[in-house]
């Protein structure tokens, strides 16, 4: 992978920089865990103390090839402002007037954010032209093109993929470090090597599951995905989530992981409750026992101490998806015990890491800080494809 120090001098050239700016906002346009930005920043600095002129690209949520304004990346473009501490250029727009005026403001060193790439359709479009018309539009902004924006690189898009097919081009130091990590991770993990994996469906979480089955030692199942594991182990599961379709699947995986002696830790209590709110009724009570009419919204306390144990006993965790509706006091002990674990098999030389998303704002919002983990990843699809063994384009065409 050719890294920044391949593109020789970028003094006064122009980057094309694609960053994951991809970040939660509340209805008020606030951005509620700004953690991609801060782990854009030293690429980009290193970027302007090059004395290159930044040109950031990115993209905010899932708009649909139209502007929209909440998805705009205003209020991400002054967060990095902030947090750069120098003023920082914007383009209301991608590749028309206001982005090649905004560009040609640029003097060496400065830096300039793109409104989001996904206003237009020729960014995520699934027609090759289409795409490249785009890539060839946004080619024409710069020199150089730099690939940061680790948290997409899964996604076979313009500012993603078909740019770099178009101008000299180089991983940023944030892919570089996502990419040595999970890595090590692939090729040679310390063992034992545990993997917790939550979140709602197990039906997304197929194919990373499957190759974890030939990699890991210990698999520990929380989220709403784990009442199919439930389900496939006999129990009734009230009204929690199920995915009915996927129980014969995953009864062929509790199988597998059997005959290959892959441990596989299932929650034994859960916090069972009415509805999916936090004032509901809510109790513990055993994983084989969840009455008819309650849906599981947390792993219970007696589960949440022999995960604890299992992740004490592991050197290297890789931990993806929340163990229960932590956004919701009632149901965020099973994420906060989870988070807590592995931050104290850190303090003793485990190695951590953190994938993706919506486990990364569950850390930081439940108050622990990004260095009691070895690592957060920014990517939450992108970090499971990696492990899944999946070629991610994004990363195939920096090899190119
Ligand atoms: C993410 O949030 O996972 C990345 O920014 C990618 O976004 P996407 O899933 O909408 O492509
Ligand atoms: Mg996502």
């Amino acid at each position: 992978m050719r890294t920044i120090d391949d593109l020789g001098k970028l003094h006064g050239k122009t980057v094309l920089l694609r960053s994951d700016l991809n970040v939660p906002l509340d209805d008020a346009g606030t951005i509620t865990d700004d953690g991609r930005v801060r782990a854009s920043v030293p690429t980009i600095q290193r970027l302007r103390d090059a004395g290159a002129r930044v040109v950031v690209c990115a993209h905010l949520g899932r708009p649909k090839g139209v502007p929209e304004e909440k998805y705009s990346l205003r209020p991400v473009a002054d967060r990095l402002a902030e947090l750069l501490g120098t003023p920082v250029l914007f383009a209301t727009d991608t590749v028309g007037e206001s982005a090649n005026e905004t560009v040609d403001r640029l003097n060496d060193g400065d830096v300039a954010v793109l409104e989001n790439l996904r206003f237009n359709p020729g960014e995520t479009s699934k027609d090759d032209a289409e795409r490249g018309a785009f890539a060839d539009q946004l080619s024409h902004l710069a020199d150089v093109y730099v690939s940061d924006g680790f948290g997409v690189v899964h996604r076979k898009q313009a500012s993603v993929y078909d740019i770099a097919e178009r101008l000299p081009q180089a991983a940023g130091g944030l892919v570089e470090t996502e990419v040595g990590v999970l890595r090590q991770l692939t090729e040679k993990p310390q063992r034992p090597y545990a993997v917790v994996l939550g979140g709602a469906k197990v039906s997304d979480k197929l194919g990373v599951i499957e190759a974890l089955l030939t990699k890991a030692d210990l698999l520990l199942i929380g989220g709403g995905m784990v009442f199919t594991f439930l389900a496939a182990q006999g129990h009734e599961v009230g009204k929690s989530l199920l995915e009915e379709d996927q129980v014969a699947r995953v009864r062929g995986y509790l199988a597998d992981a059997e005959n290959r002696g892959v441990q596989i830790v299932l929650p034994t209590d859960v916090v069972a409750a009415t509805g999916f709110s936090a004032d509901a009724d809510h109790e513990v009570v055993a994983a084989d026992a969840i009455p008819a009419d309650r849906m599981g919204l947390d792993i219970g306390p007696e589960s949440a101490a022999a995960f604890a144990q299992a992740i004490g006993s592991a050197k290297t965790v890789f931990w993806n998806g929340p163990m229960g509706a932590f956004e919701m006091q009632p149901y965020a002990a099973g994420t906060q015990a989870v988070a807590q674990a592995l931050a104290d098999v850190t303090a003793k030389g485990a190695t951590t890491v953190v994938g993706g998303g919506d486990s990364a704002a569950a850390v930081r919002q439940l108050g622990f800080s990004d260095d009691a983990f070895s690592h957060i990843s920014t990517g939450g699809g992108a970090s499971l494809e990696f492990l899944e063994g999946k070629t991610l384009p994004g990363l195939e065409v920096l090899e190119s």
